[in-house]
């Protein structure tokens, strides 16, 4: 993404304060922090969010920290826009609702078998709204996410590293879930 000096002082805005927290104790510090970005209007910042698509939930890369630790990434849901059940490839991370309203649905891997079926327990609902931080802690790391609004929805995420596939749970007849790898990309 190219940005204009405005774009570069607002990422420098949240990425100063993610980079302090993640560096102290990202568990404690981070989802505070961000909650404190979000009150302060600091992802509200059109260039941090890609134009919503019509094939699926659009996703740009605002910031890689240097050093590996960790990525801020806009998403854009356009209206029932969703990301099924999956899981963050291990990574820790942070989601906050910038725009809109999203249903976050939580789960528990139970079981897996021999033959990659998973099986899971659905641990409750909740639609977010603006300035909800939720966390995402391996091993408790499976969830699904919906735009729960009548318009477009935003939100910003930050986990511990580019993340470029994940596995989303496909639900069988039989109670099993299967699970596919998605690519994860960005866009311009
Ligand atoms: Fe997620």
């Amino acid at each position: 993404m190219k940005l204009n000096t405005n774009a570069a002082a607002a990422v420098a805005s949240i990425v100063d304060p993610i980079r302090r927290a993640v560096e102290q104790d990202r568990v404690t510090m981070l989802a505070p922090a961000i909650a404190k970005l979000q009150e302060a209007g600091a992802f509200s910042f059109p260039e941090f969010f890609a134009s919503a698509r019509a094939d699926r939930y659009s996703r740009r890369l605002i910031w890689a920290d240097p050093a590996g630790r960790f990525v801020v990434v806009g998403m854009t849901w356009a209206p029932g826009q969703f990301a099924p059940l999956h899981d963050h490839a291990g990574q820790w991370g942070v989601e906050a609702i910038v725009e809109g309203s999203m249903k976050q649905t939580a789960y528990r891997l139970v079981d897996r078998d021999a033959q990659q079926r998973y099986r899971f327990m659905r641990e409750g609902e909740e639609i977010a709204h603006v300035g909800a931080v939720s966390v995402v802690i391996p091993p408790l790391e499976y969830h699904a996410f919906a735009n729960a609004s009548p318009d477009v929805s935003r939100t910003v995420h930050v986990y511990g590293s580019t993340m470029e596939r994940c596995q989303k749970f496909l639900h069988d007849a039989d109670g099993w879930w299967r699970a596919e790898t998605v690519e994860l990309t960005y866009d311009a």
